[in-house]
C-alpha cells in the first residue's frame, strides 16, 4: 500500500523520487519512439496516459493529507476550511504540479481550492542544481553558457510556488482577455486565497479527452480551436504577457466548442527587444534578406561569434527550416491543424536536426532564453489543435512591430 501521508524532505529522498519519476516519462518517450520507428500505430493519449500515471505515482507519495490541509488554513486565515467556507470537500478531487484542488461552496457557489504542497517552494532550487551537473556533462557546456537557460527555468519555477502572483495574473489575464469570443474565465477570490491557496470559481465542464470522446462536430472542434488561437495570440501580440502553459489540463470545453482558461501559474512576459527580434521574422521578405536574417539569429543566440562559417551556415540553415515549418500557419488565411502530413514533417525535422553532426556537437546551447517557454506554448498550442483537427482563421492577431 502506498503511504499517502508521508511527505520525503530530504534532498536524497525528494530526488530519487523525481529521477524516479523522470526515467519513467523517459522510458515512455522511448517506448513511444520506438513504436514509431516499426510504423506501428501509436497515440498520443496513451504517452500522455503513461506519463500522468508515473508524475501521479511520485506525487501522491508527496502529497498532503487531510491534517496538513488543515495546518495551511489555520496558519494563512487562522481558521479550518470548513470554517472558511460554507462547505469543503476534504478529500482532493484533481492532483494539481505541485498541489491538490479541492471543492468548496460558499453562499451557494461552487469553487475550486488549489491547495500547494508544503515546502515545494524551497525545493524548487535545489531541485534544478541536482540537474544541472548532468546537462554540463551530457553536452558538454560551460556553466556559464548554460547558466542563462537554467536561471530563466528556475525564475518560472519559483514563480509558479507562488500562488500570490499567480492570483494577481490569473485575474490581469482574465479580464483583458475577457472580451475575446467563447472563452470563459473563473473569478478569483483575494480574501479566500494566500501564497498557498487560492480560491476561484469552479468551471463545470470537459477535460478535452471527455470532450472528443463525445465526438463534437467540425463546427464545434473549430469554434474551441479559434478560440485558443485568439486567445494564445492576444496575449502574445497585444499583451506580450501569456499563460505559457498549454497543457490540455489546463483547458475546459462545454459542449458548445467554448472553452475554460485554467492556470496562470505559468505566465511569460516577452521583453521588448525579444519579440521584435523574434517577430520580425514574420515580415514578408526578412527571411530572404542574408543581412537582416543573419542579424536576427546573432540576436537571439542561433550563432555566436565563435562559430566558424560553416556552423554558421548549418545553424542558420536549420533555423530557416524549422521557422518555414512552424510558420506555416502564420502565411494563408487559414490553418487545417488536422493535417497529420504538417505534423509529421515537424517530426521528420525534429529528427533531422538531432542526427546532424555538427548540431549535436555544438559548444553552446542556442536560441534566445526568452524563446523557451514561448515556443513551448505554441508547441502545446499546435498539438491541442491537432488533437481537435481545427482549422483556424490565423490572420486575428498579428504582429504590432
Ligand atoms: N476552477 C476550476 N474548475 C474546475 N476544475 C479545476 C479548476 N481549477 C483546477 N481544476 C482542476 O484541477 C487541475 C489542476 O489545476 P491547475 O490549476 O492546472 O494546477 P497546476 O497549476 O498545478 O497545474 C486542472 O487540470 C482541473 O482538472
Ligand atoms: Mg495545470
Amino acid at each position: 500500500m502506498k503511504q499517502q501521508d508521508r511527505i520525503p524532505t530530504s534532498k536524497i529522498q525528494r530526488a530519487s523520487r523525481f529521477v524516479k519519476t523522470g526515467m519513467k516519462v523517459g522510458g515512455n518517450y522511448l517506448k513511444h519512439y520506438a513504436k514509431k520507428a516499426i510504423q506501428q500505430e501509436v497515440s498520443e493519449d496513451e504517452l500522455n496516459q503513461d506519463n500522468a500515471e508515473a508524475i501521479y505515482d511520485t506525487l501522491s507519495e508527496l502529497k498532503g493529507s487531510a491534517l496538513k490541509v488543515v495546518k495551511i488554513f489555520n496558519q494563512y486565515f487562522g481558521k479550518s476550511p470548513l470554517k472558511l467556507y460554507d462547505k469543503f470537500e476534504m478529500r482532493a478531487v484533481n492532483a494539481a504540479s505541485i498541489g491538490q484542488v479541492h471543492i468548496a461552496e460558499k453562499d451557494g457557489k461552487k469553487l475550486a481550492v488549489k491547495i500547494q504542497y508544503p515546502g515545494v517552494a524551497d525545493s524548487v532550487v535545489s531541485d534544478l542544481n541536482m540537474v544541472k551537473p548532468f546537462a554540463k556533462q551530457m553536452f558538454g557546456w560551460k556553466e556559464k553558457d548554460l547558466g542563462v537557460y537554467f536561471d530563466e527555468v528556475q525564475d518560472m519555477l519559483l514563480e509558479e510556488t507562488d500562488y500570490e502572483l499567480e492570483l494577481e495574473r490569473s485575474d490581469y489575464l482574465s479580464k483583458a482577455c475577457s472580451h475575446l469570443p467563447n472563452l470563459f474565465f473563473a473569478t478569483y477570490y483575494p480574501d479566500y486565497s494566500s501564497k498557498k491557496v487560492i480560491t476561484m470559481d469552479w468551471l463545470d465542464a470537459m477535460h478535452m479527452d471527455e470532450f472528443l470522446a463525445g465526438n463534437p462536430t467540425q463546427e464545434v472542434c473549430n469554434k474551441a480551436g479559434q478560440a485558443l488561437w485568439d486567445f494564445y495570440n492576444f496575449q502574445v501580440h497585444e499583451l506580450k504577457t501569456m499563460h505559457a502553459d498549454a497543457h490540455p489540463g489546463n483547458f475546459l470545453f462545454r459542449e458548445d466548442g467554448s472553452v475554460g482558461i485554467l492556470d496562470f501559474g505559468c505566465v511569460k512576459q516577452l521583453p521588448e527587444d525579444f519579440y521584435q527580434n523574434y517577430f520580425r521574422l514574420l515580415q514578408p521578405g526578412v527571411m530572404d534578406d542574408d543581412e537582416a536574417f543573419r542579424d536576427i539569429c546573432l540576436k537571439t543566440s542561433i550563432i555566436y561569434d565563435f562559430d566558424t562559417p560553416e556552423e554558421e551556415k548549418v545553424f542558420m540553415g536549420m533555423f530557416r527550416d524549422a521557422l518555414e515549418i512552424v510558420c506555416k500557419p502564420f502565411y494563408g488565411e487559414s490553418f487545417d491543424f488536422g493535417d497529420e502530413t504538417y505534423f509529421n514533417s515537424i517530426y521528420d525535422y525534429g529528427e533531422q536536426v538531432r542526427q546532424s553532426p555538427i548540431i549535436r556537437k555544438t559548444k553552446a546551447p542556442r536560441g534566445a532564453k526568452d524563446g523557451i517557454y514561448m515556443n513551448r506554448a505554441y508547441f502545446g498550442l499546435y498539438s491541442i489543435l491537432n488533437a481537435l483537427k481545427a482549422e483556424v482563421k490565423t490572420q486575428s492577431y498579428m504582429p504590432a512591430l
